[in-house]
Formats: C-alpha cells, sequence, structure tokens
C-alpha cells in the first residue's frame, strides 16, 4: 500500500494532488480526508447512499439510537483555529449522531500555541487523547503537513480538513456533490449539466474543491462568473484542461443564468485582503441573485451557495423551491457523518441495518 509513512514529507509535499491522493485512500476508504483530488466517482456515488441511509435511519428513535451507539467508544478534537459556522458546528452533530465525543480548541489564544508550542506539537496532544482530529486553518496545506506527521509517528489518528487556506475544502464539496446528486435525481444526474460558478472565484476554497469533484461526472460543463479580479486562475483551470472538462469564463451573470443546470454563488473572500479594504474597491453589485432572476432560471435548475452569505442572494429568494441552499447546509451534517463512518469502517453495519423489529 502506498501509505504516508512511505515518504518523506519533501517528497510528499512535491507532489501533484492527484498523486497526493494514492496516499490517502485505502482499498477506497480515506485514510485522511485532505483534498477533494482522492475521490473518484465512485467514492461519491458510495458516499452519497451512505449519507441517505444514515439520514433514513435517523428518522426514527430506534435508529438514532443504533447509529449513536456506532462509535460511542471514539473521541474526536475540532481543531478550529479559523472561524467558522456551520463546517464546526455540522461536524460536532455529525459526531453526536454517531455517538463520538467532541473536544475543541477554536482560537489559538486559548491553546498552548499562544506560548509559543508548534502546530506539531499540538496536534500529536490532540492525537494522544483523541480518536480523529478534524481542523480548519488559515494556513493552505496544514493538514496535509499534520497528517504527514501523525502518519509518521506513534499515533497515526486519521485528519480530517474542515478547510485550509484558499486551497481546499472538501467537505464542503462531497456535501455540495451529495446537493447535486439529490437535486437532480429525477433529471438524469449530475452528468451532462451546466454548474455556473458565481462571486469571488479567486479565493474560494469551496469553489476549488467543487469544481474538480465535478470532473469526475460526463459532459459537465462549468461557468464561472467574476468580475476579472475575482475571476477563476490557472491553477483549477489547468486542471480542467488537463482532464477534459469543459469551462469557460465570463463577466455577465445574467447571460448566464438560462443555461444554468446549478447556480452556485459565493461571497467576497475579503478576509484574503492583501491591503485592508481592497475588496471594496470591486464592484460586485451585478453578481447578485434577485427575485428579478428568477423568471430566467430554469424550472429544474438550483441555487446553491456555501454560506455564509452577505447581499450575493436576496433573501426573498428563500422561499423559491429552486433556492436549495438551505438543505445544502443541513445536507453537511449528514455527509459528514456519512464521511466519519467510513473513515472508521461502519458502513457495512449500518447498510445491514434493518428498520424492521426481529421477528
Ligand atoms: N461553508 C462554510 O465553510 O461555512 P462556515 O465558514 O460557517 O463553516
Amino acid at each position: 500500500m502506498t501509505a504516508l509513512n512511505n515518504v518523506s514529507w519533501d517528497e510528499f509535499q512535491k507532489l501533484s494532488l492527484a498523486d497526493k491522493a494514492r496516499y490517502l485512500m485505502s482499498e477506497g476508504i480515506p485514510v485522511h480526508a485532505l483534498i477533494a483530488q482522492q475521490f473518484e466517482r465512485d467514492d461519491l456515488d458510495k458516499l452519497g447512499d451512505l449519507t441517505t441511509r444514515i439520514r433514513q435511519i435517523s428518522k426514527t428513535r430506534e435508529g438514532s439510537l443504533f447509529l449513536s451507539g456506532m462509535l460511542s467508544h471514539k473521541r474526536a478534537m475540532l481543531y478550529f483555529t479559523q472561524p467558522s459556522t456551520r463546517t464546526f458546528l455540522s461536524f460536532c452533530a455529525a459526531c453526536q449522531i454517531l455517538g463520538i465525543k467532541t473536544g475543541e480548541v477554536r482560537d489559538t489564544a486559548t491553546s498552548s500555541e499562544f506560548k509559543g508550542e508548534s502546530q506539531e506539537d499540538s496536534v500529536r496532544t490532540f492525537s494522544s487523547y483523541f480518536d480523529m482530529i478534524v481542523m480548519r486553518s488559515q494556513i493552505g496545506g496544514l493538514a496535509e503537513r499534520m497528517a504527514w506527521v501523525l502518519s509518521n509517528g506513534d499515533r497515526p489518528v486519521p485528519i480530517i480538513n474542515a478547510g485550509s487556506g484558499k486551497d481546499q475544502h472538501p467537505t464542503q464539496a462531497l456535501l455540495d456533490i451529495y446537493t447535486l446528486q439529490r437535486s437532480f435525481e429525477n433529471t438524469g444526474g449530475i452528468d451532462g449539466k451546466t454548474i455556473v460558478f458565481v462571486g469571488d472565484l479567486a479565493r474560494g476554497r469551496t469553489v476549488r474543491s467543487l469544481a474538480w469533484l465535478l470532473t469526475k461526472y460526463e459532459n459537465v460543463r462549468l461557468c464561472f462568473v467574476a468580475p476579472e479580479p475575482l475571476q477563476i486562475g490557472p491553477d483549477v483551470t489547468d486542471q480542467l484542461d488537463a482532464v477534459g472538462t469543459q469551462w469557460e469564463k465570463t463577466s455577465e451573470f445574467a447571460e448566464s443564468i438560462p443555461d444554468a443546470d446549478a447556480i452556485y454563488m459565493t461571497r467576497v473572500q475579503d478576509e484574503w485582503d492583501v491591503e485592508k479594504g481592497e475588496s471594496a474597491k470591486i464592484d460586485t453589485s451585478a453578481y447578485c441573485f434577485t427575485p428579478a432572476h428568477l423568471l430566467e432560471l430554469g424550472e429544474n435548475a438550483v441555487i446553491m451557495h456555501p454560506f455564509p452569505r452577505r447581499n450575493e442572494i436576496s433573501t426573498e429568494v428563500d422561499r423559491d423551491p429552486r433556492a436549495v441552499y438551505w438543505r445544502q447546509m443541513r445536507n453537511g451534517m449528514w455527509v459528514r457523518a456519512a464521511l466519519i463512518a467510513e473513515i472508521f469502517g461502519c458502513k457495512e453495519r449500518i447498510d445491514s441495518y434493518s428498520e424492521e423489529p426481529p421477528g
């Protein structure tokens, strides 16, 4: 098996994302969940099925009790040193669904990193107390580095990347794919669909991870809509070209709406501004979804947003059945529960759960 303890950090960090992916899966099960590139179409289908199964089982008290006994012997560390509402709380809820107990650090000012402890030592400490680490950091690639450190230590617990720098947000992309799978289950699935990404595409890690996962579907067309300073970069489009996924760039939002099967709105990510106030100088007023746009949108199309939102989607749009972003957010809890269940090898037990009382 290709494992992280068989490669030096220097070698690993120089690998392409596709090559890194080979170190992160073992027989279709994530050893760590770090980058979108480690998931193949088959993995996405399996994860979607398991997510639906967990959702169904949890509808009854008996089912919820069954699920909450699944991993009640495990503990998870939620190490979120960058702000989060949804990702943090949905991982917390996902752990509760499976009976996992959680601990948390949400600010290095309250941990010994404040006293100068390195992130490596912090994470090794967490691995002494916990069986899994879910981490969000503003440092790109930190989750990869920590996964390598743990895999080469005596407590190789799994790491899940809950958002790293501007580069990756793989679990958001997984829940986005699940939302698309469900949204298109009666219209032929994701294959052949046109997905329109709108907003700050230059700095959006959710777009970066989701664009890659969409390459796993046949004849998908991606359209990137943004003002020029916020447009998607060659780091993404070169990858799309390499695998032959169709894409285009435009600054004309209104014109992209009629052809869209899904519109993925994003906010301006001004927390990444190099100079204070730099984003505010960019006119993004034309990149907001308003009730008037609903008239141009196809009847089977959907509107998504990873959230948090500011003004990119008018709240009046929320009532339209094509606005699926609240469902998308809730899907995050179920998909993350399914991912954790897969990592800990619970899939077969969940698949074989019977709702029928024993006869
Ligand atoms: N989508 C997302 O990552 O939201 P949070 O920043 O609230 O976790």
